[in-house]
């Protein structure tokens, strides 16, 4: 295992190579529905692209030489790749879960998974005191989003091992915003990790893909089973895209959170802006947590604009960043989480999280820094 992310980024796990006869640089599509019998009892590894192909499995070993993962599994989507670690659950058991988390999840909770006879509870995952209070005897699962959408509060994983360890329940984090680049739940003690790889990890706003990383052999097995017979998986053109964009995974997140640090510190500064919710800023109340869990702060950004009108504005007047859902890019999108991500999160539950009319969400891309601030400063001014 090569020691150095960025290298692994480019190579993955070159101790455990992936098959590949004729070393081709750039690694093929193998766009093949099934693979032909060497013989009787005689396989070549590969039969049948649902369950293995050779295209996802260099992916998937790429994933898990950059979350220190068992297995990884590569999924058509990240709601896919969540509910794969649902279905490990059975009916009557409970969930404990982060309240600020990406709509489409508590979607899946609130009109799926209850049907199937699963019951959640939201709580703030900050406190380790409101976790171990929402925990009951059916308690399953602990599912964490850290920095969470879009409110970007920091849950201490570690602390949420000890939990999970105590109470026995499956630790379940999602990693989208941090990426493996710059965060690895599962050697802070999770036991399985998900990804949307539609956001850094594919990188480029061109595809949807999503990961299962297994912490353990057994669970490894467990969501394996899951990926082939529920039958998800990631195609072959879409992983190889999604290969090709990890490559430049490292100096993406660098730049781009280096952009996010500069453009959150500027956006305090301006008119109209209220609040700005950045794990990089020291007086984000997570940014301790966060800076001994994580390796950076990455380029999230939500911020809270004075009026309504301002926020609509700005929506309305961005020419250089795009106001479209999804995030992590490399072309800077502005979203209205109340609106596009969340409109399924009851009201009430949206204001007491905060996710108001005046909330934005701003995933900074790779554009020059100058050029971004002058196209939000020309957007925010009356
Ligand atoms: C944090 C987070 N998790 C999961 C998902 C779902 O991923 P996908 O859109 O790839 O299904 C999203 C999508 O926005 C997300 O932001």
């Amino acid at each position: 295992m090569y020691e150095h992310r960025d290298t692994r980024c480019i190579h993955g796990d070159l101790e455990r190579p992936a098959f590949e006869a004729t070393r081709a640089v750039s690694f093929p599509i193998y766009q093949t529905a099934t693979f032909g019998h060497i013989g009787f009892g005689k396989s070549s590894g590969f039969d049948y692209t649902r369950e293995t192909n050779p295209t996802r499995g260099k992916l998937e070993e790429t994933m898990s030489s950059l979350e220190g993962a068992v297995d990884t599994c590569a999924f058509s989507s990240g709601m896919a790749a969540v509910s794969a670690c649902f279905e490990l659950l059975s009916p009557g058991q409970h969930i404990v879960c982060s309240e600020d988390l990406y709509g489409g999840v508590i979607r899946l909770f609130d009109k799926v998974s209850i049907k199937n006879g699963l019951s959640v509870d939201y709580v703030d995952t900050g406190s380790r005191d409101a976790i171990e209070a929402a925990i009951t005897q059916d308690t399953a699962a602990l599912y964490i989003e850290t920095p969470s959408n879009p409110m970007m509060n920091v849950a201490d994983l570690r602390a949420c091992h000890e939990i999970a360890e105590e109470h026995g329940l499956l630790l379940i984090v999602d990693n989208t915003f941090l990426s493996p680049y710059l965060q690895n739940p599962i050697e802070l003690g999770a036991d399985l990790v998900i990804h949307s790889g539609s956001k850094f990890i594919a990188g480029h706003n061109d595809t949807i893909s999503g990961f299962v990383s297994s912490g353990t052999p057994e669970l490894a097995e467990r969501i394996r089973l899951i990926h082939k017979t529920t039958g998800a998986a990631l195609s072959p053109f879409d992983s190889w895209h999604v290969l090709r964009g990890i490559k430049t995974l490292g100096i993406r997140m660098e730049r781009q959170e280096s952009n996010a640090q500069e453009l959150a510190r500027w956006l305090s500064t301006q008119p109209g802006v209220a609040q700005v919710f950045y794990v990089g800023l020291e007086d984000h109340p997570g940014y301790a947590v966060n800076a001994s869990q994580a390796r950076g702060a990455g380029a999230m950004i939500s911020f809270r604009t004075d009026t309504v009108e301002i926020a609509h504005r700005v929506l309305e007047r961005v020419k250089l960043i795009t106001f479209a859902e999804s995030l992590g890019g490399t072309e800077s999108l502005i979203t209205y989480p109340m609106v596009q991500t969340h409109p399924d999160v009851p009201e009430a539950v949206r204001e007491h999280l905060g996710i108001t009319d005046t909330l934005l969400r701003l995933s900074v891309g790779l554009e020059n820094v100058d050029d971004l601030k002058s196209d939000l400063s020309q957007a925010l001014s009356s």
